[in-house]
């Protein structure tokens, strides 16, 4: 018997098991920057999207037996594999950091009952029906197993766990706006209800029905269902369809605003994950650090991808944190630069196109510096400007030793 706080692996699991299942584990953490996790998000967004697919075709009824039977086939053959993908998650669920504390089955038991291990029973059900005898065949019963797939992607979308910080942040602003659309949906229905009853007994008959009224044009929608016929309630209408346009304006902005807000901080914690990893900042001290982080942002670059192109204008410099990529120069030659190193610098320094074009030769992740904040933070670091100068000048001269080594030869 295993209980909880005892290692959670008892001695017929061997080492080799566990490491197959943090593997596995890596691979299907989401936002995983490896080849393998990428690979595979792409694999079950074809998958997700071809379930999808047959479902939404099976529900037109003119299709022909054969097609039905190929579409049967394909969401079969879908449910087949979300239910391998949910026992393998239910496997690795040891593995999550949240579960570090617990025994294995117990953070197989927590697991079943977080949002993804609900979404992924959901995924399932069609074989738990099957299990239970209970037949795919209408196409009602096809458009309910389309709701719950659809709902996996919501596992896709890493911006899910934004929304929800930006909701919790901007909770106060957001309720304000909620409140100003709740005063005004009461006022103008009262208003409407008490000046368009006698004219519209049905429409405007209770609070309820002009408040029906009142949401369909305070959210701008304006079915015509229901519309004011006295001057009276003609005048509340236009100042309700300008005032909604106000609240949903100011709704918008609290959104973005919150959105752009918590980019930036998530953006400024990869940075700052990243830049450890390049030497030119390491002597830097957090003070300068911080100013600099704040104006580089990530980006990953899958292998063989052109990063820039000789004869472009230069409009930032790249820091490699990991990865690989390679300068290939006007003469032919191609040097590789690693974990560390730095390109692009030429072009921001003499104002001038491209020198040469740089391809990545795995996948790479970079930081990024935009020219106009290159020269900000090279006014102000001058340690740091003279670093890459002094390394664009040997590469300029490394360059010339070339060509006309070339021209020689
Ligand atoms: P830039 O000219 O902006 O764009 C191409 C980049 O390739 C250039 O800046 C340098 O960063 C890089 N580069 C050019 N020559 C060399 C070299 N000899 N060694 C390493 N990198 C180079």
């Amino acid at each position: 018997m295993q209980f909880a706080g005892q290692p959670a692996y008892g001695p017929s699991v061997t080492a080799a098991a566990k490491t197959l299942r943090s593997q596995v584990s890596a691979i299907l953490r989401p936002n995983d920057p490896s080849t393998a996790a990428r690979r595979w998000r792409t694999i079950h967004l074809i998958v997700l999207f071809t379930g999808l697919l047959a479902v939404i075709l099976l529900s037109v009824d003119e299709l022909p037996g054969d097609r039905t039977f190929l579409l049967r086939g394909a969401i079969w053959a879908v449910t087949a594999f979300f239910l391998v993908e949910y026992l393998v998650r239910l496997w690795i669920a040891p593995e999550l950091h949240q579960f570090d504390e617990v025994s294995s089955l117990r953070a197989r038991l927590r697991w079943m009952r977080t949002v993804p291990g609900l979404i992924g029973l959901l995924a399932v059900m069609p074989a738990v029906m099957l299990a239970g005898g209970y037949a795919i065949t209408g196409a009602d019963t096809a458009s309910v197993f389309c709701i719950l797939w659809i709902m996996k992607l919501g596992l896709h979308a890493p911006a899910f766990g934004t929304l929800a910080r930006v909701i919790s942040n901007e909770r106060a602003p957001i309720t304000s706006v909620l409140i100003v659309f709740a005063i005004l949906l009461m006022s103008a229905a009262t208003a409407a209800h008490m000046l368009e009853r006698e004219a519209q007994p049905k429409a405007f008959a209770s609070l309820p029905d002009a408040m029906w009224w009142a949401v369909v044009t305070l959210t701008t929608t304006g079915y015509g269902d229901v519309v004011p016929v006295t001057a009276g309630g003609r005048v509340i209408g236009a100042l309700l369809m300008i005032s909604g346009i106000a609240v949903l304006a100011l709704m918008t902005g609290v959104l973005a605003t919150g959105f752009a807000q918590e980019e930036r901080r998530r953006e400024y914690l990869r940075v700052w994950d990243q830049v450890s990893r390049v030497p030119i900042f390491s002597s830097l001290g957090v003070v300068t650090l911080s100013e600099i982080v704040g104006k580089l942002r990530t980006r990953y670059y899958p292998a063989r991808v052109t990063v820039l192109r000789r004869g472009d204008p230069g409009d930032s410099m790249f820091f490699i944190s990991n990865g690989e990529c390679e300068v290939r120069l006007p003469n032919g030659a191609a040097i590789r630069l690693s974990d560390g190193a730095f390109f692009g610098e030429m072009a921001l320094l003499n104002r001038q196109p491209r020198t040469a074009s740089v391809a990545t030769t795995k996948p790479t992740t970079m930081l990024v510096l935009y020219a106009s904040d290159f020269y900000e933070i090279a006014s102000h670091i001058p340690a740091l400007a003279e670093a890459v100068e002094k390394e664009a000048k040997r590469r300029r001269e490394e360059n010339l030793e070339r060509q006309s080594g070339g021209n020689r030869q």
